[in-house]
């Protein structure tokens, strides 16, 4: 047998409908859409389950109506921990699989509803009743932080969409590997969340405010990232296991910065950071093709409206959740057990 690299990297796991990841291009295709023209988040939900072979009518309505038994049947006891992933854990595990259709719809609204509740006790908040009428997104937003800016809900959704799906990337392989046993999808995104708390996947938005922070100023961003090369640290928001260029996704989200308005002294601190940081890695990496990734601008996004870095990893779960039960759903029609091999490299028999 031929042993492949440790981290599986360039190993095909599945083939799929859902999402297209073209690293040397820079492009992110979300089932036949290019990123930058998806819909909305319920639009973009529809297109992504139909490509998995979940027929669905009537989203919005049936996501609003879940949104309110979720906050109804939340329980307290799974609330309690102070992060908010095992929060998120606490609370999708205890949900049911009913039929499959169903189940997907009852997660995102679970994964939403519970990320917004958990934030909301963080800081001494009620959270109020979901609005069914609303769009997920701005409703995310008004039960997180009270908040019905229209702006600020359309920024959100953005955000959302952009986190979608995203190939086979380590949580939703989690959530593929966990269908292919035959198990239910709750058990698959309880494992997703699992794999998505983990600091390497998801994890890098906190630390680009934190060096954000530490730059403050335009002028201190080259000798502040070189410094940090030289301390042998990397720079957060840079580089991509896929992605040899500009992540795709970082234009969207730089758009929806601007489109949101706000603090612009802090969108031409992040720009200025950015530039500096190609300019050195690329310096330091020319062959490497290190630039900048999602998280940069999510970190930026995510803080201009208006929420604390501690519910950054739950609410890319909020949107990656819609990823994740489709790749459920996928998986489990091909029928097939995902079952790789290892290489023996332990003591010999004596
Ligand atoms: N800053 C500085 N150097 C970086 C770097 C970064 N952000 N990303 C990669 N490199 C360097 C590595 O140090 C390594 O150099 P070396 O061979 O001299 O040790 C080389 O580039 C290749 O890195 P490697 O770890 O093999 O790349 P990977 O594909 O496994 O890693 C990431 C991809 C995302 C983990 C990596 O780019 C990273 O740590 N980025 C910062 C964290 C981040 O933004 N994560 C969010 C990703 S969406």
């Amino acid at each position: 047998m031929k042993a492949q690299a440790n981290g599986l990297e360039g190993v095909i796991a599945a083939h799929t409908a859902l999402s297209d990841v073209q690293g040397e291009a820079g492009q992110l295709v979300i089932a036949g859409a290019s990123v930058e023209a998806l819909g909305s988040f319920e639009e973009t939900v529809a297109r992504l389950w139909r490509a998995a072979g979940l027929s669905v009518d009537e989203l919005p309505r049936r996501l609003g109506a879940a949104r309110v038994a979720m906050a109804a049947q939340l329980d307290p006891r799974a609330l309690a921990s102070e992060n908010g992933m095992e929060a998120l854990r606490a609370c999708v595990a205890q949900l049911s699989e009913t039929d499959e259709l169903d189940t997907a719809i009852r997660l995102v609204a679970a994964s939403s509803v519970a990320t917004a509740a958990w934030y909301c006790r963080q800081r001494g908040a009620t959270m109020s009743a979901p609005d069914p009428g609303a769009s997920h997104a701005a409703d995310l937003l008004r039960l997180m932080l009270g908040d019905s800016d229209a702006r600020r809900a359309a920024a959100l959704d953005r955000y959302l969409v952009t986190v979608i799906d995203h190939g086979m990337n380590a949580s939703t392989f989690t959530a593929r590997v966990v269908a292919s046993t035959g198990s239910d999808a709750v058990s698959a995104v309880v494992a997703a969340i699992g794999a998505l708390k983990g600091p390497l996947h998801g994890g890098a938005p906190g630390p680009v405010l934190d060096m954000l922070d530490a730059i403050a100023a335009p002028q201190n961003a080259v000798s502040w990232i070189e410094q940090e090369l030289a301390a042998g640290r990397r720079i957060m928001g840079m580089g991509h296991r896929i992605y040899r260029t500009r992540d795709p996704r970082a234009a969207v989200l730089e758009r929806a910065i601007v489109e949101l308005g706000g603090d612009e002294r802090r969108l031409r601190l992040a720009k200025a950071v950015e530039s500096a940081a190609r300019g050195v890695l690329r310096e330091k990496y020319p062959d490497r093709g290190l630039d900048t990734n999602v998280e940069f601008y999510t970190a930026v996004l995510l803080d201009a409206i208006g929420i604390d870095r501690r519910a950054f990893s739950p609410i890319f779960a909020c949107g990656r959740t819609a990823g994740w039960v489709a790749h459920v759903a996928e998986q489990r029609r091909t029928g097939k057990l995902i079952r790789p091999q290892s290489v023996y490299v332990g003591r010999s028999v004596e």
